[in-house]
């Protein structure tokens, strides 16, 4: 076992990951390392395409205020309305101070950063859209990435990279570290920390059509709750509109921000009939739901009706080459379709997770509705700061990530600036380790891959775009059933070096936790709010549902989930009909 000490560890180098070791960096006074999975710049933050979200005005008169009213109401009201005034009011100075780090944004002729519209985005409280996404063609994600990674660089950042987080060192209320294999060697490593960062992203691969990485497994969601720690608002998965038909690679928004309309097989455009006023710029939930609508009511596309169409061929060719060259690339390459000349296939794809970890606006991990765990921090998609509610604005990740990354960043270098090192439990790798060789040397007979496929195909069918009791409760019995067969799983590769199977049987049982929890609290949740859309609850109910869900794994039940709740944070935007 080999052993590591830094003041501060960031765990996952995605956007948020970054910025929390960049602000980390910038305290003189702490040491600063960053644990990664994968090579810092191969994270899935660059993945995001079509822009991030500020209001500077730069192509027509916008607002912090619009834009936290938009994320408010975007979020059906469920977000916390301080963290979404911090945020409105934060992006603007942060993505100026991303285009003086360097990143090359699309600029407007007179060199101001260029901006587009986006769902959701609304000038004068709801009155039409606006020019909101500051982008970089449509490959924002990637740049803010790059930008990220050689800020850290010039700031001196100590990297592992291709080390997979196997656990949390929590004793007494205090988190002292994390356990981490290296992927490269199969050697285990202990990094004794005075404060540790979360920052590894979402889980999109427990659905069997998503936009999300290979690696977006929901590992530390499910080593919080392993700890029988909560995870909030699980429920609220949204799948984004415009994935490739049958592939689920991301076709951004931005396209339809660029003009990109929406049709059906008789290439009606539907949006007029579900956001009469804001069409293909409604905000995802109420999209993806359509176009649910008109698959299910037998108006999609091609010889089995099962996709939509994404028509840009009444745009100029520089525009789509121009500002959407890398989907128009996908395009040719995946579906050997020219978005010049002909519509793209396109279906929903399960894209973010609006729940997580609980955090303070500080960043600090929430032990229940009000207690902190001390040293313990998260930021990103891994976490929930209640900023997108019950469904995020397309943007507002990006955003959420480089302002809750900085905060969390400085608030972990203040407190490990102030702390000692705890001393670590003995055999603080023991629970790892003894994984490892259950997989390694047992005798089950049980294959991770196939007990993955099952969990993906019926995560989309049971808990998808719209859900009953029916579907949700199948799907905890499915769980229950998985989860026993995986007690059975054994690897076959029993080597150290680059062992992908082992990897991918820890993984396998990381999705399973998550998926568990967001099945529970979807089946609990009896309203239909943000991106939870029950066929048998379908409208939203204030009265007794205005309130943030917590799940709890029951650690003396195995499969039984405990459902706590917490308080919305709520402030100027009083709940409303969200009409658009
Ligand atoms: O459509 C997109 O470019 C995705 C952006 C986002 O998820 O914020």
């Amino acid at each position: 076992m080999q052993h590591h000490r830094y003041d501060v560890i960031v765990v996952g180098a995605g956007g948020s990951g970054l910025m929390a070791s960049l602000y980390a960096a910038k305290n003189k006074n702490v040491s600063v390392a960053v644990i990664s999975k994968l090579y810092p710049t191969r994270s899935h933050t660059g993945a995001a395409q079509g822009g991030v979200g500020a209001a500077l005005g730069n192509v027509s008169e916008d607002h912090w205020e619009w834009h936290m009213y938009d994320t408010v109401k975007g979020g059906d009201y469920l977000a916390d309305q301080d963290a979404a005034e911090i945020f409105a009011k934060d992006i603007i100075d942060a993505v100026y101070e991303l285009e003086h780090m360097g990143l090359p944004f699309s600029r407007l002729p007179n060199g101001k950063i260029a901006q587009r519209k986006f769902g959701g985005h609304t000038k004068e409280f709801g009155k039409a859209a606006v020019e909101r996404a500051c982008y970089a063609v449509d490959r924002t994600g990637h740049m803010i990435l790059q930008t990220l990674y050689q800020q850290n660089v010039k700031a001196g950042t100590t990297f592992f990279n291709e080390f997979q987080v196997l656990d949390l060192i929590i004793e007494d209320g205090v988190c002292r570290g994390v356990v981490a294999y290296e992927i490269s060697t199969g050697e285990v490593h202990v990094f004794q920390a005075k404060s540790v960062v979360l920052a590894a992203g979402g889980y999109g691969r427990v659905f069997k059509i998503t936009s999300n990485a290979l690696s977006l497994t929901g590992d530390l969601m499910s080593i919080y709750y392993r700890k029988g720690l909560p995870l909030e608002d699980l429920e609220f998965y949204q799948f984004h509109p415009t994935g490739i038909a049958k592939l689920g690679i991301l076709i951004t928004e931005g396209a339809r921000g660029e003009g990109g309309i929406l049709r059906n097989d008789s290439g009606e455009r539907f949006m007029e009939r579900y956001a009469p006023s804001i069409k293909d710029l409604a905000p995802r939930d109420i999209v993806s739901r359509a176009i649910y609508m008109e698959l299910r009511e037998g108006r999609g596309a091609g010889k089995d009706k099962d996709y939509l169409l994404l028509d840009l061929t009444h745009l100029p060719r520089d525009v789509i080459e121009g500002r959407l060259p890398d989907i128009t690339d996908f395009s040719r390459t995946y579906l050997g379709v020219d978005p010049v000349t002909a519509p793209v296939p396109i279906q929903p794809t399960a894209h973010y997770a609006m729940g997580g970890i609980p955090t303070t606006v500080d960043g600090e991990c929430l032990a229940n509705s009000s207690t902190t765990v001390r040293g313990l921090y998260a930021a990103g998609e891994v976490a929930c700061v209640s900023l997108h509610g019950a469904n995020r604005l397309g943007t507002n990740s990006l955003g959420d990530l480089i302002v809750f990354g900085k905060r969390a960043g400085i608030a972990a270098a203040r407190y490990a600036q102030d702390a000692q090192f705890e001393d670590l439990p003995a055999r603080a790798d023991g629970a790892a380790l003894d994984e490892i060789e259950r997989l390694k040397s047992g005798h089950g007979t049980e294959n991770a891959a196939r007990i993955r496929k099952e969990l993906q195909e019926t995560m989309m069918d049971n808990v998808s775009i719209y859900r009953t009791d029916e579907t949700m409760s199948r799907q905890v019995e499915i769980l229950k059933e998985l989860q026993a067969r995986y007690r059975n799983v054994s690897v076959t590769d029993t080597s150290t070096k680059y062992n992908t199977e082992l990897m991918e049987a820890m993984e396998l049982g990381y999705m399973l936790d998550v998926a568990e929890a967001m099945t529970a609290s979807a089946l609990n949740r009896k309203e239909s709010r943000g991106a939870h859309a029950r066929e048998d609850f379908p409208d939203r109910d204030d009265e007794n549902w205005l309130k943030h869900t917590m799940a709890y794994r029951d650690l003396s039940r195995p499969g039984e989930v405990n459902i706590g709740y917490k308080n919305v944070v709520l402030g100027k935007f009083e709940p409303k009909p969200r009409v658009y």
